[in-house]
């Protein structure tokens, strides 16, 4: 048994020690079969271009299909409009907000909540809290208990979510011919299209086709998937007046307006998060800067040094050495 083990030790220090002469010898010239595979390699990359070209596929197939269903839809595509908050240094215009906060408020919010958004999101946005708290104070909240356990009305407060038009679903439908008007607060997110779509379905009302059949209640709009829509056409020029003069009241000014507000109130971090990516870019470039710099000068002396093995050159040094040598 001891001898057995002995006998291992023996073999594996043998092995060892013929395989780091190879590593050794492989310094100048004769390559090991440690080395490189050459085909082990091509292994590896014939891999890589297969997965390459199966995941180039699986997208074309998917763009192919989401383009094919995009064709057979029944609605016209929105078209794209040049909404000034789409570039990448541009914010979200803010006195198109307060407008369209305006046009919500005095046309949509009959028939839409707007569920997710306080009062106070609108300080500093477009209002100062002065009147946001005013805005806040014309609508009626009821509240309660108090301390004698009794509900009551009270003028509502800057922390307040906007009011609700129907008390719930079923009440929006009965008003509405059976159709429910979905919260506004994410619709821009919502649908396909964004902003470009909603403002589509606002100004887009006409005759429907001959031969296109509409029930009661429903109108016809092209960009509306059936293209029977039960909202009626509710934008028209002037429907709103803006205090602002030099602003004219055209239906698709008031509709862009409202569509502006809804992408704020969709996305309200819209701004800080452009600043936060527009921040992010210039310290990434800066860092990958400095670390390809530091990455080069580090690196300088191991890319550039060169090692070879001249037995001549040695043996001459190794005389040299020895003839110098004090005797
Ligand atoms: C008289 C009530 C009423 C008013 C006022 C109203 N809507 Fe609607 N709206 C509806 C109804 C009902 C639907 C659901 C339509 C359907 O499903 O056929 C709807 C649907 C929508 C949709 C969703 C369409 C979709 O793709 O599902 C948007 C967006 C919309 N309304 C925006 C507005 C805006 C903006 C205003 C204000 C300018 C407004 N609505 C005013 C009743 C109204």
């Amino acid at each position: 048994m001891r001898l057995d083990m002995a006998s291992k030790l023996l073999n594996f220090g043998s092995k060892f020690f013929k395989s780091s002469k190879n590593f050794f010898n492989g310094a100048y010239g004769k390559r090991s079969s440690s080395s490189i595979n050459a085909r082990k390699w091509t292994g590896t990359r014939q891999k890589l271009l297969t997965f390459g070209a199966l995941t180039g596929a699986t997208g074309l197939l998917m763009y192919a299909m989401d383009a094919s269903v995009d064709a057979s839809s029944d609605s016209v595509h929105p078209a794209k409009q040049q909404w000034p908050h789409k570039g990448f240094l541009s914010a979200i215009d803010k006195e198109s907000v307060r407008r369209g906060y305006q046009v919500y408020k005095e046309v949509c919010s009959s028939c839409h909540s707007l569920q997710y958004i306080a009062y106070r999101n609108l300080v500093g946005v477009c209002m100062t809290e002065a009147e946001a708290k005013a805005e806040a104070e014309g609508i009626t909240v009821h509240d309660g208990p108090d301390e004698e356990g009794n509900y009551y009305d009270r003028p509502g407060k800057l922390s307040d979510y906007f009011p609700m038009p129907y008390p719930n679903e079923e009440a929006g439908r009965a008003a509405n011919n059976g159709a429910y008007p979905p919260d506004l607060s994410y619709i821009v997110s919502a649908r396909k299209g964004g902003e470009d779509y909603v403002f589509a379905l606002l100004t887009g009302y006409c005759d429907p086709p001959a031969g296109f059949a509409l029930r009661d209640g429903l109108y016809f709009n092209p960009y509306f998937s059936g293209g029977a829509i039960a909202m009626g056409q509710l934008i028209s020029n002037e429907s709103v007046s803006y205090a602002d003069e030099d602003v004219a009241p055209s239906a698709s000014q008031i509709a862009k307006d409202v569509t502006t507000f809804l992408c704020w109130t969709s996305e309200p971090e819209y701004d800080i998060r452009k600043i936060l990516v527009i921040k992010v870019f210039v310290i990434s470039a800066f860092l990958i800067g400095i670390t390809y710099y530091i990455k080069r000068l580090k690196w300088s002396a191991l890319k550039s040094r060169k090692i070879f093995y001249l037995p001549e050159i040695q043996e001459k040094a190794k005389k040299a050495a020895e003839d110098n040598c004090p005797k």
